[in-house]
């Protein structure tokens, strides 16, 4: 009975074993994982057009060949974790109608727009660094095909943050114009990365619950901080300012203290009233839209293969 299912699933999930798509799993399990690696997806798929919007600019062919292989990854990513929201019983057209529509988010750091070419660098060296601090503890999320997508995810976005870094670290050696360029840069995506964490744990309705089924491994503000202390020394290395007057060494915490993220900001773009919302939407709607002909024709001549096989 459903008792003593829960209690097998339970007995699981204590002791840091897997739970896989053919296991019982208690509905709310199924629904929050859904959401998450849903949510996930569609900022994998959206987080192509922010830096899309520079391959053909790209200001060497190397840049460009290392940019058009990031994007693509991306891309895998996306179709990666589409998959594993199929092993949970989502069917991925209905997600794919749900982001198109709204109904579903996606990360809010996507709705920034990229203003130069460092944003390619600062995006690889501090939304990528974000999302590595973020998903690495997912690697031992409850969830078997979840946290298996998450290792290989993670591998190619520790080559995402490098690129990153190294064509920052290459512009700061350049011309005073290419420093500046950087500065500005890190000036516009701080923020919006310390917001990717999500709101503080005061006002995170999911975390408690996606911690106690090892869903989540940390809470948003441990990650957030961890991510602020990995940072810090890095921007010095670099020679760029972080943006923030309140950051500074704590000797007692063992970690930075830094501001307050605007949190109103935050709600502000998930509530889809971000800088690119809109865009960003309407650019994945129309992708979507002028994809159909691809979708019919792949259904028309698979059930005409079916027919032809049949015996
Ligand atoms: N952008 C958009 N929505 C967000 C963000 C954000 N940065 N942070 C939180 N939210 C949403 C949550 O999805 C939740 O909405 P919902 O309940 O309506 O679905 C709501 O705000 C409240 O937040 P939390 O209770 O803290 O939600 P949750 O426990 O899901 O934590 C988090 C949010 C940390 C993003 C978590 O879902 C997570 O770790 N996801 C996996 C990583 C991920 O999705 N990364 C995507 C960007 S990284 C990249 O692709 C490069």
């Amino acid at each position: 009975d459903e008792a003593e299912l829960n209690a097998d699933f339970e007995a699981v999930i204590a002791a840091q074993e897997r739970i896989e798509p053919r296991d019982w799993m208690p509905e709310g399990y199924r629904r929050t994982l859904i959401r998450q690696i849903a949510q996930h997806a569609h900022s994998e798929i959206i987080g192509m057009q922010p830096e899309g919007n520079w391959i053909s600019r790209a200001p060497s062919l190397r840049r460009k060949a290392i940019l058009l292989a990031k994007v693509q990854d991306e891309a895998g990513h996306g179709l990666y974790l589409y998959s594993a929201a199929e092993t949970l019983g989502a069917d991925r057209a209905d997600l794919t109608r749900r982001l198109i529509t709204g109904a579903q988010k996606y990360s809010s750091i996507f709705n920034y727009p990229t203003l130069s070419y460092a944003d390619v660098g600062t995006i690889g060296w501090l939304v990528d660094g974000a999302a590595i601090c973020n998903q690495v503890p997912l690697c031992r999320s409850s969830y078997g095909p979840y946290s298996r997508a998450m290792i290989r995810i993670c591998k190619e976005e520790s080559f995402h943050q490098r690129q990153g870094y190294e064509l920052l670290m290459t512009m700061m050696r350049g011309t005073d114009a290419q420093r500046a360029m950087v500065q500005d840069s890190v000036n516009r995506f701080w923020w919006p990365s310390l917001m990717m964490f999500g709101p503080p744990d005061s006002d995170s309705p999911n975390t408690a619950r996606s911690m106690a089924w090892g869903i989540k491994r940390h809470t948003n503000d441990e990650l957030r901080q961890r991510f602020v202390d990995m940072t810090v020394p890095q921007a010095e290395a670099l020679g760029v300012t972080l943006p923030d007057p309140d950051l500074a060494w704590n000797p007692e915490r063992g970690s930075y203290d830094f501001g307050e993220p605007d949190w109103a900001e935050l709600r502000a773009v998930i509530g889809g009233d971000g800088p690119c919302n809109a865009q960003r939407l309407a650019h994945r709607r129309r992708a979507h839209e002028d994809g159909a002909w691809v979708r019919e024709a792949a259904a028309a001549y698979a059930a005409r293969t079916a027919a032809e096989e049949a015996p």
